[in-house]
């Protein structure tokens, strides 16, 4: 293999990228041909990746497991032996804010892969528009408050593009980890995002994943929130098959991203906190909690708003993360009261 990774990085796939891991899997592919240095190609190509690792296709987690195994494991925070348990019964959690002074919106996302599809990283042109199709089949079967239209992103109607945009509505071409990855090929054909009528219900169709599948609303009925996603993912499973492994549960593309494959969030103003964030990284890291701007991942803080969310996704289940995101706030509103006062 020619490709090495910087001397500064200190990404996962570096770490346990040893020599005679190098020497065992430099030469394996997967069925359809994904090999080693494409697997790594985002991490070489940025020094400062966390992860370095993406997976082409479900077998890649297999294949490659003597690189997968120990990066799952150092990220999630689980032991070799370890196995996931899904659990994806609705929850009756109280308001974590019942006064509406914090928190501006409540978000819980699945990723889901289809196995017989490769992953966005490995996937071309023709097969990408396959995917495509049999999702939106899939979704056009939705109903009740989950029904909606489905919105391709390869339409040429800018303004209807840029208004959808501005709402937020639709997602932009992937970043340059995911564009090292191979990700952003062809964008934005085969792309596109359902939205049901309430608006509360979306799916991203072929982003960093077949499906990121989003129950959203800009409130803080938790509850409310997970349970309308764990019936949207009930009633896709109902028509696609997705990629998993008895181990790992649901796999994606990127390795943090896999298990229950969720992350479950609130953007949440904390001007008390904001000056204190020894405080506040204390309260997220008790809680497993991780702190993103508010633009998302790698973006920064805006209005001392704040996007909170579980860190792990593997190693716990789907109740287990919104229950613990659930105590995590409310340590967190309790302490911004008190800074407040001060
Ligand atoms: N590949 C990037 C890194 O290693 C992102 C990892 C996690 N984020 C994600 N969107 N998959 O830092």
């Amino acid at each position: 293999m020619r490709s090495v990774f910087d001397p500064t990085s200190r990404c996962l796939a570096k770490k346990y990228l040893t020599p005679s891991c190098l020497k065992a899997l430099e030469h394996l592919k997967t069925d359809t041909g994904f090999n080693l240095e494409m697997a790594i190609a985002s991490g070489i190509k940025n020094p400062d990746s966390h992860i370095g690792l993406y997976a082409g296709d479900s077998q890649s987690y297999t294949v490659f497991s003597r690189l997968f195994d120990p990066v799952i494991q150092d990220y999630h925070g689980i032991s070799a032996d370890q196995v996931h348990h899904d659990d994806l019964s609705p929850v009756d959690l109280p308001n974590p804010d019942p006064e509406g002074r914090f928190i501006l919106s409540t978000r819980v996302r699945v990723a889901r892969s289809l196995g017989a599809f490769n992953f966005p990283c490995h996937i071309r042109s023709d097969e990408r528009k396959r995917l495509e199709t049999t999702i939106v089949q899939s979704l056009s079967r939705l109903d009740n408050d989950l029904c909606g239209t489905y919105i391709s992103m390869e339409q040429n109607d800018l303004q209807d593009i840029s208004r959808l945009k501005k709402d937020g509505l639709i997602f932009e071409k992937g970043d340059r980890f995911q564009a090292a990855a191979g990700m952003n090929r062809d964008f934005p054909k085969s792309r596109g995002v359902f939205c049901s009528n309430d608006r509360k219900f979306r799916v991203w169709v072929n982003e960093e994943d077949h499906l990121r599948i989003i129950s959203v609303e800009p409130s803080s009925d938790l509850s409310g929130v997970f349970n309308r996603l764990v019936r949207g993912i009930s009633r896709l499973q109902d028509t696609m098959e997705f990629a998993e492994n008895p181990r790992y549960g649901n796999l994606n593309s990127c390795p943090t991203n896999i298990g229950t494959a969720m992350r479950a969030g609130v953007h949440i103003r904390l001007k008390g906190l904001e000056i204190y964030p020894d405080t506040l990284n204390r309260i997220a890291d008790d809680h497993d909690l991780q702190i993103r701007g508010t633009r998302g991942e790698k973006t920064a803080v805006n209005d001392a708003v704040f996007d909170i969310s579980n860190r792990r996704r593997l190693g716990l289940s789907e109740t287990d993360i919104v229950t613990r995101l659930f105590s995590g706030i409310r340590e967190l509103i309790t302490a911004e009261k008190s800074k407040l006062k001060n």
